[in-house]
């Protein structure tokens, strides 16, 4: 299914063109497809069959309430890694006993506040998180769930800023470590040990460092059962790679058949956010002004790296289209880019386009890791959000003002002198 598709020679979104939201909202803007989140969640539903398993959906990826929404309806599980993000869930009717909290230094509040709303579980990251959760729930008098975040030291062969399971990388704790927390917590009247977790990195685009990593977290949950510490539940993390040029992508039917077959009767938690939520949106942005510089040829949109930071922060690919393919316009080697006051301001490289002022941009596959990631650099209000199901649509973040950007800020008065 793609819900971002051509038709009569303009951009739609599900049934809408994407001509059409722009007129009605501005530029630039975030589109999200409802009914493409939908399917994504169902496909690895689907995929689980009848194992007992949870999806908790990793909230960082997108955290907009419309879009926890959708997934709250399908009776989604949420990853969060603070109480900002659980509560959000909570807002839109998620269910924190359906969440687990992951996270590499939860605060004593947090953890507090996650206890009394009845988190499912704590992956926790280091001894010194362990004891301050047995702490916690010794002082309001309840049993926390935990589960060991083990880093399985496997290269998950993605960029080496999302890459997370190395010994190099600050995540989690290697197996030896784990095994000590594990006897620990088994003598504590205060926790409750409920799982092991890993998660190694993300866009991953390649089946094999998963295995290994599952193969490693097996053997420890061998190793457990010995010392009679019986867990049950096993956490794969996320870090499903999407399509953004021609990469292959892993068939996730393949991939979860592969777990099921090694894990018993474990439950299998899955902490998917890119792969839900990726190609479900894209980002729009108009042509200001063209610029054609001795050899270089660079369009200037109004959208930047302030709205989309991938490809200034880890050189990332997206597709770069036209919204309107019926206009001509000038045909060359094209930087587009943004009027923010950086080089590393580019939304996309040497696209070969026919491009005119004023034509709008749609930057593919940028549901994931788009708007969460924008800032107020060059004091640039943050972008509208919409969501599209079939032939409607609506704000589901209204664009900010420029007063807004400042409410917070007050002049220093020296009440001294
Ligand atoms: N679980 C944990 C503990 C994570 O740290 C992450 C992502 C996920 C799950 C979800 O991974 P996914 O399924 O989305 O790959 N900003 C970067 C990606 C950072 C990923 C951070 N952790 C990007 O734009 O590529």
């Amino acid at each position: 299914m793609n819900s971002f598709y051509f038709h009569n020679k303009v951009l739609h979104a599900e049934s809408v063109s994407v001509s059409d939201l722009m007129e009605a909202y501005g530029s630039p803007l975030y589109i999200y497809s409802k009914n493409q989140i939908e399917f994504n969640w169902y496909q690895l539903e689907k995929a689980f069959g009848s194992h007992p398993h949870l999806i908790c959906y990793a909230v960082k990826a997108n955290s907009n309430l419309a879009v926890l929404n959708v997934l709250a309806n399908l009776g989604s599980g949420f990853d969060v890694v603070s109480i900002g993000e659980l509560e959000r869930v909570i807002a839109v009717g998620g269910k924190p006993s359906l969440c687990v909290f992951s996270g590499v230094a939860k605060t004593k509040g947090a953890i507090q506040k996650a206890l009394e709303y009845g988190i499912y579980c704590f992956n926790v990251e280091s001894a010194s998180e362990l004891n301050l959760i047995e702490s916690v729930a010794n002082d309001i008098g309840i049993k926390a769930p935990i589960s060991i975040r083990v880093n399985p030291n496997v290269d998950a062969k993605t960029h080496p800023y999302i890459s997370t399971g190395l010994t190099e990388n600050k995540f989690g704790v290697g197996a030896d470590i784990a095994l000590s927390l594990y006897k620990k917590a088994s003598n504590s009247p205060h926790l409750d040990i409920c799982g092991l977790d890993y998660h190694i990195g993300s866009q991953i685009t390649d089946v094999i460092p998963f295995i290994e990593a599952l193969d490693k977290a097996l053997e420890l949950i061998e190793e457990l059962k010995v010392e009679k510490i019986n867990l049950r539940h096993i956490d794969i993390g996320g870090g499903v790679g999407v399509k953004y040029n021609d990469e292959k992508t892993i068939n996730i039917e393949k991939y979860i058949q592969s777990v099921l077959d090694k894990v018993g009767g474990l439950q299998v938690l899955i902490e998917p956010g890119r792969s839900i939520i990726g190609n479900a949106g894209i980002f729009v942005t108009k042509i200001e002004h063209l610029k054609q510089n001795n050899s270089k040829s660079f369009a200037i949109v109004d959208g930047a790296m302030n709205d989309l930071l991938r490809p200034a922060l880890y050189g990332s690919y997206h597709h770069a289209v036209k919204v309107s393919e019926n206009k001509k316009g000038i045909k060359a080697i094209w930087d587009i880019v943004g009027p923010v006051c950086e080089t590393t301001d580019f939304l996309a490289k040497d696209r070969d386009l026919n491009l005119e002022e004023g034509d709008y941009i749609a930057i593919l596959t940028a549901g994931a890791y788009g708007f969460v990631l924008s800032s107020n650099y060059n004091s640039r209000p943050r972008v509208a959000e919409v969501m599209v199901d079939k032939s409607s649509h609506a704000i589901v973040r209204k664009r900010e003002t420029i007063e807004s950007l400042f409410e917070n800020e007050l002049i220093f008065k020296n009440e001294i002198n």
